[in-house]
């Protein structure tokens, strides 16, 4: 097997292919004045079973292009099987149509990655397990939040509550807590389809000099995990940590998680970040080598 790291999964790739005791072949990126580039295999792929990964986080569109010429690439050089890893799948949100006339960019991103011929895809908490049935060919959603329980465990937070912030991500906080052990819960939480603002439910949650572990997906703009600390500090919580797979943390939402009365914030290496790291490679190199 041979792993390939793409620009923006060098550090991951390089430690899932440490892990799985595999070659590396490196790609070389040389960037055009008008914003174009090439990308190179710096290595033969030909008659291989490639693992290509690339997350696709910000800058989405270019992360996205590099993962598509690497998976037709690795192809048209020779390569046996492609598997594409992509951590965190970018347009995965939108995986239906919210308003009318909306493209449903998550299956167009599915087409896109199919039409390069790939062989299976992995991914790591995809937001929504419907994208994955568009897909013809073999797929896995891995999840992470086992891993960041035992991180957090790890810190001496055993028997801390495991809360969702919202029901879709009910899955990550039920993981936890069979790693926790404290009991988990989730809030409601409504988005205007129009402004992007969301509300969240108050809801009583018998966290009074408990703490409490919020786990979500994705961390964008910090919004929907504040208002869940909040929430949680007002109602007399004793520490509350900030826990996601894919830590976008677009603008100012690392401070406004923390000005919310969070300890912490910890992440995954899906998305590479300046928070607390869990690394996704022991996970991604097991299923890999299975
Ligand atoms: C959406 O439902 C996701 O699970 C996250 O809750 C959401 O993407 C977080 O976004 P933000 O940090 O901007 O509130």
């Amino acid at each position: 097997m041979i792993v390939v790291p793409g620009p923006a999964s060098q550090s991951l790739g390089n430690k899932i292919a440490e892990k799985l005791n595999a070659q590396i072949v490196p790609v070389n990126r040389k960037a055009f004045p008008d914003g174009e580039y090439s990308l190179r295999f710096e290595g033969d792929v030909a008659g291989e079973e490639v693992v290509v990964v690339q997350t696709t986080g910000p800058p989405q569109d270019t992360n996205l292009m590099q993962l598509l010429l690497m998976l037709d690439a690795a192809k048209d050089l020779g390569a046996k099987k492609v598997t594409a890893v992509v951590p965190y799948l970018a347009f995965a949100r939108q995986d239906k149509r919210f308003l009318g006339g909306e493209a449903v960019s998550a299956e167009t991103v599915v087409k896109l990655i199919e039409a390069c011929g790939v062989y299976s895809f992995v991914t790591v908490n995809i937001h929504s397990e419907n994208t994955l049935k568009k897909f013809n060919v073999p797929t896995a959603n891995l999840s992470a939040s086992t891993l960041l329980a035992k991180h957090f465990k790890g810190q001496g937070l055993n028997e801390a509550f495991s809360l969702s912030p919202d029901k879709g991500a009910v899955g990550l906080a039920e993981e936890a807590d069979r790693v926790l052990g404290g009991g988990c819960g989730w809030l409601r939480k409504e988005r205007d389809r129009y402004t992007g603002e969301i509300q969240v439910e108050e809801k009583s949650l018998n966290v009074k000099g408990r703490d409490v572990i919020v786990f979500d997906d994705i961390i964008s703009t910090g919004g929907t995990i504040a208002k869940a600390i909040k929430m949680l500090k007002s109602q007399g919580a004793r520490r509350v940590y900030a826990a996601c797979v894919h830590p976008l943390l677009i603008g100012e939402a690392k401070t406004k998680i923390l000005e919310s009365g969070a300890e912490e914030i910890v992440g995954t290496d899906s998305i590479s970040s300046t928070v607390r790291t869990v690394s996704l490679a022991p996970l991604i190199a097991a299923a890999l080598a299975r």
